[in-house]
């Protein structure tokens, strides 16, 4: 349980399908915002511990806010991390929620593929890495959401996405082709916060630790 604490600590939580998965971990530690983060359209929010506040927003908003020390720490999934360019946090702990795979997906009756691919996503870097790594020749097609339609609909030979379960690909004609990473959400430690506020710090990773083993 999550005790005493000298300093304020801001909190960042990534919006959207793991929220209520972060929200749940930090109710083990006692910590509860005042008012349902759900029903309300707040993007800061008190909780029940005086010193300690949540922001609610989108994933690569956590990484920003927690690389320029707005928030002190954040929880952000792997994805969003390894198409973000700053590195003014540290990443001490696998909090092993919304676990899921990146992966390149194309079509099942998959015509013989040109030399050079056109691969659509919204995963640049990481794609970019993973083709230069394989030395594939490719054309990057940047999406937004709604990957698996570019191949269904001819714009792209591959997409690099991130699979779950893995209806979507299954709805839509299309099948893993290779395994770029896991996936998982991270917890990330803005670097000066790490020093200015390292009991607090240390005492919520310990927490956070104890709850993920
Ligand atoms: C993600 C991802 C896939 C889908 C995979 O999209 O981009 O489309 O989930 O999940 P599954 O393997 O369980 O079917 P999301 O729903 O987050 O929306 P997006 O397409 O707008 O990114």
């Amino acid at each position: 349980m999550f005790g005493e604490i000298d300093r304020p600590l801001v909190i960042a939580l990534s919006k959207g399908r793991p929220l209520l998965a972060q929200l749940d971990l930090l109710a083990k530690l006692g910590i509860t915002p005042s008012e349902d983060i759900g029903k309300s359209r707040k993007l800061v929010f008190p909780c029940n511990h005086p010193k300690v506040s949540l922001m609610v927003l989108r994933g690569h908003d956590v990484a920003t806010y927690v690389e320029h020390g707005i928030a002190d720490v954040g929880i952000v999934g792997k994805d969003v991390l390894l198409e973000f360019e700053g590195d003014n946090f540290y990443e001490p702990l696998d909090l092993k929620m919304a676990q899921c795979r990146m992966m390149v997906a194309g079509l099942v009756d998959e015509k013989p593929l040109p030399r050079r691919l056109r691969v659509a996503t919204k995963f640049i870097e990481t794609a970019k890495r993973f083709y230069a790594a394989e030395g594939t020749q490719i054309d990057m097609i940047k999406l937004t959401g709604g990957l698996e339609l570019a191949p269904v609909m001819g714009l792209a030979d591959r997409i690099v996405d991130i699979v779950e379960t893995g209806n979507t690909l299954i709805a839509n004609g299309l099948e893993p082709k290779a395994l770029i990473c896991d996936i998982s959400s991270r917890l990330i430690v803005n670097k000066v916060a790490f020093k200015t506020k390292q009991a607090v710090i240390d005492q919520l990773i310990q927490v956070l630790t104890e709850h993920t083993l």
